[in-house]
């Protein structure tokens, strides 16, 4: 996609789609006495001039009042230098920040879905009502048009017809674009739609081996350092916990470690390591699920699809740390050498888990990815994990929880996450729940009660952490969605790669 910034009037433009955004005072107008000047963004008074005046009484007619994030496309008979125009109704719907970049966003999404419908490869849009000089709005407006316009259909062999790709977008009336909001979009979402693509593959393909040949992929072309341990790797380093869950599946187990390292290093330059569950395919195990639903349990593993996607990103948009990932990866699935309820195994850190449900995978492979990022030694911890159906429960399918002991870490991840538009909600770590991981025979069994159930997940985890601080979010309800609206598509959602890297940006 091209874009481009072109000060200049309506008589100028040629494209399949014009955008124009306008206020309900526009819309009521009898019709504009201001004329166009050259270099004045197009309005809709200037459209309604041109087409004779029908436009408004069109308009009208349709019930189109121009609230914000209302639309209104007509089709341009006239001028065959403009196919159609898309009006929309500007400004945002709520008084937050987060409100303003999530109309900018949802602007982007409705441009990107329009141009699907109407088979629009070329795209103006009018500068009028959007200050896209400024750098977060621009990101979230571009954030919309390529995120919107994200497709899966590798999987459908009677593809009715290839999905249209806008090659160009002018924006007219500005004088030029920032060049780093561009690229920051660019990486940002190019990320996002990698941990999607990964999240829709089918569990049958995007197995531990493929996550691990991704992330090679992601290494390569980006020149970071990767390192992946092997099952006989990880014996030797004692990973237990992440290999009990391996027991039951003919899979592979893989830890895969990627770094990025700042030109300008110094004993002074700040590491953020990001930690991502990688379950492949969740069946419980022995303790295993219900039919229903089970098949959303490929999801599991959108915690690394996101860190990979993180990478993607840093390796292009090269920040002042040092960014380090870590990527414990396998199946849980049953099979003669599965794990047991009951089962005991020492952890890398030292510490022993009496597993007593197989379905609490997850805090399983995170405690030794967990400890392996301790002992690297890092300033930053943050994983991202489909920890618990306690969170849903909690926050719903659009919130992600955010556990973290350590008030600047949470408001930098809040203060990136408004810029991004994903919900996150600070939970507590409630320490008097850590006996609730008290066990018979072990140091701690790896489940709790049912109550406060993403509370005593977090609480296992802390127990990993050492010399850091730390956050965990619990990705649970949002890593995937039934939705069609906005910036969302049906499927992964690539949660916590914008917010991740704008965080990670900030440091
Ligand atoms: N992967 C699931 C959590 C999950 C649930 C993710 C719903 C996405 C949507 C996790 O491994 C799990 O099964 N957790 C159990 C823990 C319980 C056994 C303590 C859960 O939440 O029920
Ligand atoms: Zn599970
Ligand atoms: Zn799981």
């Amino acid at each position: 996609m091209k874009l481009s910034a072109l000060p200049s009037s309506l008589d100028a433009v040629v494209a399949d789609l014009l955008v124009v955004c306008v206020i309900p005072r526009e819309v009521q107008a009898k019709g504009s006495k201001t004329p166009e000047k050259k270099g004045r963004p197009v309005t809709i008074g200037d459209i309604d001039r041109r087409l004779g005046g029908e436009v408004l009484p069109a308009l009208k007619r349709g019930e189109f009042v121009g609230e914000p994030g209302a639309s209104f496309t007509i089709g341009w008979t006239r001028d065959s230098a403009i196919k159609s125009v898309l009006f929309y109704g500007a400004g945002a719907k709520g008084k937050t920040e987060m409100d303003r970049f999530s109309s900018y966003r949802a602007l982007g999404s409705a441009i990107a879905r329009s141009a699907q419908c109407l088979k629009a490869t070329r795209v103006s849009v009018s500068s009028h009502h959007l200050d896209l000089v400024n750098e977060d709005n621009l990101i979230a407006f571009l954030e919309g048009l390529y995120l919107a316009g994200y497709r899966f259909d590798t999987y459908q062999t009677d593809k009715k017809s290839e999905p249209t790709v806008i090659e160009e977008v002018v924006i007219l009336g500005a004088k030029r674009l920032p060049d780093r909001a561009v690229d920051r979009a660019r990486a940002m979402t190019g990320g996002t739609a990698l941990a999607r693509d990964l999240i829709n593959m089918p569990p049958n393909e995007c197995t531990p081996p493929h996550i691990v040949k991704v992330a090679r992929e992601v290494a390569s072309a980006g020149k970071l350092k990767i390192q992946v341990y092997d099952k006989a790797q990880l014996k030797k380093m004692g990973a237990n916990t992440l290999l009990a869950v391996s027991h039951g599946t003919s899979e592979p187990p893989f830890l895969v470690k990627m770094t990025y390292v700042p030109a300008k290093k110094s004993s002074k330059t700040k590491v953020v390591s990001i930690v991502g569950k990688g379950i492949t395919f969740d069946s419980g195990g022995l303790c295993i699920k219900p039919d229903t639903g089970m098949e959303s349990m490929k999801a599991d593993m959108s915690g690394a699809a996101a860190v990979i996607g993180i990478m993607k990103a840093i390796a292009v948009l090269k920040p002042s740390v040092e960014v380090r990932a870590y990527i414990p990866t396998t199946e849980n699935m049953i099979n003669g050498h599965a794990m047991r309820p009951g089962d005991i195994v020492t952890s890398m850190s030292g510490k022993t888990v009496e597993i007593l449900n197989t379905d609490a995978e997850g805090r399983l492979i995170l405690a030794d990815a967990l400890t392996m990022a301790s002992r690297d030694g890092c300033d930053i911890c943050i994983d991202l994990a489909t920890l618990t159906g306690a969170c849903v429960v909690a926050l719903g399918l659009s919130c992600a929880g955010l556990f973290t002991d350590d008030d600047k870490l949470a408001q930098g991840i809040l203060a990136a996450a408004e810029k991004s538009g994903e919900r996150y909600w600070r939970m507590p770590l409630i320490t008097e729940y850590r006996e609730l991981l008290k066990s018979k025979y072990a140091d701690m069994k790896n489940i709790g009660i049912r109550w406060g159930g993403s509370i005593t997940a977090a609480l296992f985890l802390k127990e990993f952490v050492s010399d850091c601080s730390w956050a965990h979010l619990d990705i649970a309800g949002p890593a995937d969605t039934d939705k069609d609206v906005e910036h969302l598509r049906p499927g992964g959602v690539g949660f916590g790669v914008r917010t991740m890297v704008r965080y990670i940006l900030a440091q």
